[in-house]
């Protein structure tokens, strides 16, 4: 078994599965919502040490029209990730309330609930951009072979139904309005807990799937230069 391929998906999993509580906010509470999101700050430290080679060799080799799109989608996110946790630390009302930051709360407030949505949206995309090697590392790691293409397309089919599901809850969780900063007040479901980080996660797959397929066909066009 590939242990370090083992360790990021499991890290992977974690930080995903965290956004989703993170951004259901109404589940956790205020103090659970406070430490899960010191802890995820940790694991998105761990996480850029375990990839820390393309900190490196960020100028090295070719760049291709998948490789700029997750090159900017990475920046894009590493910024965003700050702004949510300096934010997150400056509102914060038990965790880092020793702190006692009393300047500049409000605009924090504010910033810190547009930029959570940001960063829902773009580590979606950021995952599905980096889909190939989600799918390449599970396989190492459970020693999977390539599946049938019968079982390919039923999985293909259930995660575009799940997508479709996601484009509903990104309307009704009100995404839209706290990205372009129209709205600044909580938002509350009403439907029952489960229901709710349901539709959090759809969210998720929505623009986890639209970027796995923005990132095959940017490959695909490369492909078609290569051949002519
Ligand atoms: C929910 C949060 C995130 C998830 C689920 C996620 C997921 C992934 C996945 C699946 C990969 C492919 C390799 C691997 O699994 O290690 C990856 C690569 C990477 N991620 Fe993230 N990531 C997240 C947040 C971040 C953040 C906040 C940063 C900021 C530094 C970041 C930086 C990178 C870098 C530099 C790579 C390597 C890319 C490459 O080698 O092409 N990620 N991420
Ligand atoms: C990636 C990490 C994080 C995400 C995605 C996130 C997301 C959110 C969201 C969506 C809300 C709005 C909840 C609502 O009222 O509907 C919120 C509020 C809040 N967050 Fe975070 N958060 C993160 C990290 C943190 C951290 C690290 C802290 C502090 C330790 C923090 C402290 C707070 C506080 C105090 C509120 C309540 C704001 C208010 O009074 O309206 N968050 N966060």
């Amino acid at each position: 078994m590939n242990k370090n391929a083992l360790v990021r998906l499991t890290v992977d999993f974690f930080m995903s599965a965290l956004m989703i509580l993170l951004m259901a906010y109404q589940v956790a509470g205020e103090t659970a919502h406070e430490v899960l999101g010191t802890a995820v700050g940790v694991l998105f430290i761990v996480h850029a040490f375990l990839n820390r080679r393309w900190f490196s060799s960020f100028y090295k080799g070719r760049f291709t029209l998948l490789r700029a799109l997750q090159n900017t989608f990475i920046i894009l996110v590493l910024l965003d990730t700050l702004v949510v946790m300096i934010t997150g630390v400056m509102i914060s009302g038990t965790v880092f309330a020793f702190l006692n930051i009393t300047w500049g709360v409000g605009i924090a407030r504010a910033l810190h609930l547009c930029s959570s949505y940001w960063a829902l949206v773009l580590m979606s995309v950021h995952v599905g951009l980096h889909w190939s090697m989600v799918t390449g590392m599970a396989r190492s790691v459970f020693g999977l072979r390539a599946p049938h293409p019968a079982r390919v397309w039923t999985l293909r089919l259930l995660a575009l139904a799940w997508a479709g599901y996601g484009a509903w809850a990104f309307d009704h969780l009100q995404v839209w309005p706290f990205l372009t900063l129209q709205m600044q007040f909580a938002f509350f479901d009403d439907a029952g807990d489960a229901m709710v980080l349901f539709r959090w996660a759809s969210v998720m797959v929505l623009f986890v799937v639209a970027a796995c397929w923005t990132g095959r066909a940017a490959q695909a066009l490369l492909r078609r230069q290569q051949g002519r």
